[in-house]
């Protein structure tokens, strides 16, 4: 059996306790910025992180120290320090240590919580499920479910676009990657869909909160839901392993995947793996599908543009709104990066919103322009300057599935209707734990007008190295 990392602590003020004895550890100076702890602060980036990060670009330059609550955050900005951090020094960099590590409790040991060999050997096993042809498969379960979903876009209705567009992301990857009926996978009070949100929602809650345990909190919320939904993956894991039935999804192929030297992965690391890709296969996609509609809702011109295709489109979403917005990490040693020394083991981010809003590097970056994204533009564009599904070893496994699948939302909405954000509303975006609108976005469905954006031919979407 392939070895999984030591077991994490749940235990929060534990964790808190070890990063303020790391912090005072440090055997070189940290990088410029406010190291005391400052509730205004604090207050200012819960409010408005891109805002603070790119204040701090300009006084201190591409890496520098936020004192959030009780850690030391380096933030490294700009297309060299994506670069630095994804590609070239990669290896200096983990990600079980990082600031996301509260994810553990849900996703246990999958892709994005390991490091190291066990990281590297679980994604050769999974690369397989994402091969153009499979997601070629996946791609009329897709269809299937962005059709049934679109059965709600009816001229005059008016519903909240992020809401939709999550329930049916999630539908899509219990098909797509595990063969799961989702209709099925509901029984008496019991929902999947449902339970999954619920074990996600205590990432939107204080952080205060976040810390509490014992009865009636929302860490034992989280628990309760992750006992269902443990229940229905394992269920499906030994009801496969005892009739042998396999699918075309990435459970089957983990549950006889074995690496070059005949290991295979426990059923506790195929449960983890599996709940990763749920939560990483449905949050990035309901946050962009509901970003772009409300660019364009703002911007109708642009599907009116005969330039313009769905691909630039999108891209350009990605760009000022790109849902995994931070990469959290910890450095393994002390290293110096653009004449700035960083200690070992401290909490390293890179950020692409932030470096995706740099005026230095983009021209305008507050406007939503789809044009950035030409061929022209995107060969002009800089290693590391635009990562919104990161890079280097740990580039998002399940980049093309999301592009399958949100070109399939677009199409089908494209088609059917024109979406508008109703007057008045105010987009406030949270971090939990992807960004996100924080109270969902309700639109208005009205009938289809000929949008030229569709006639434009397909391309490939961007592939800007790292
Ligand atoms: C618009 C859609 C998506 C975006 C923008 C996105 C973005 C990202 C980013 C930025 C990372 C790297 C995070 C880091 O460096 O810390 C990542 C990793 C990952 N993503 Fe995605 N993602 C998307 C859709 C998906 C989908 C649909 C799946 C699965 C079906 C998926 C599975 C993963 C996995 C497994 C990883 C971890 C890869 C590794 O560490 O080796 N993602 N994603």
């Amino acid at each position: 059996m392939l070895e999984g990392p030591a077991p994490h602590s749940p235990n929060p003020l534990k964790l808190m306790l070890q990063d303020v004895i790391d912090d005072r550890a440090a055997t070189v100076p940290w990088p410029p910025g406010p190291r005391n702890f400052s509730l205004a602060n604090t207050k200012r980036f819960s409010e408005d992180p891109l805002g603070m990060y790119l204040e701090y670009y300009e006084r201190y330059g591409p890496v520098f120290t936020i004192k959030v609550l009780h850690f030391n955050a380096v933030m490294m900005l700009g297309p060299e320090a994506n670069h630095y951090m994804l590609v070239s020094h990669a290896d200096n960099f983990t990600w079980r240590e990082g600031y996301m590590r509260d994810l553990i409790p849900l996703l246990g040991d999958g892709m994005l919580t390991i490091d190291g060999a066990f990281h590297r050997s679980s994604r050769k096993l999974m690369l397989p499920a994402f091969h153009s042809k499979k997601i070629a498969s996946a791609t009329e379960i897709i269809n299937e479910e962005v059709d049934r979903a679109a059965e709600d876009l009816i001229p005059g209705a008016v519903i909240d676009l992020y809401d939709w567009v999550r329930h049916l992301a999630l539908r899509v990857a219990l098909r797509a990657l595990f063969g799961l009926d989702p209709d099925k996978a509901r029984a008496g009070d019991f929902d999947a869909v449902t339970e999954f949100e619920n074990a996600l929602s205590f990432h939107a809650r204080d952080f205060a909160l976040q810390l509490a345990r014992g009865p009636f909190t929302p860490y034992a919320k989280l628990v309760k839901s992750r006992a269902r939904l443990d229940q229905l993956i394992y269920g499906e894991i030994d009801r496969r392993r005892a009739n042998g039935e396999r699918g075309d999804d990435v459970l089957s192929l983990l549950l006889d995947a074995e690496d070059e030297d005949g290991q295979s992965l426990e059923d506790r690391h195929i449960r983890d793996h599996a709940m990763t890709l749920l939560f990483a296969g449905h949050d990035t996609t309901s946050s962009s599908v509901t970003f772009m509609f409300y660019e364009l809702s703002k911007n109708p011109e642009l599907l009116d543009d005969s330039v313009i295709t769905p691909e630039m489109i999108f891209d350009e979403t990605l760009r000022m709104y790109p849902p995994a917005y931070i990469g959290p990490r910890r450095s393994v040693e002390p290293f110096e990066f653009a004449g700035v020394t960083v200690p070992g083991n401290a909490h390293v981010n890179y950020c692409s919103w932030a470096s995706h809003h740099l005026p230095d590097v983009w021209d305008s970056p507050e406007t939503f322009d789809p044009m950035r994204f030409t061929e022209a533009g995107k060969k002009a564009m800089k290693k590391g300057q635009y990562i919104p599904f990161g890079g280097g070893s740990r580039t998002c496994l399940g980049m093309r599935f999301g592009q399958a699948e949100v070109g399939a939302i677009m199409r089908a909405i494209f088609e059917r209707c024109r979406l508008e954000v109703l007057p008045g509303y105010e987009l406030n975006i949270r971090l939990a734990p992807t960004i996100s609108p924080t109270q969902g976005m309700p639109v208005m469905v009205h009938r289809a007008e000929p949008a030229r954006v569709l006639s434009n031919t397909p391309q490939a979407a961007v592939e800007v190295p790292a």
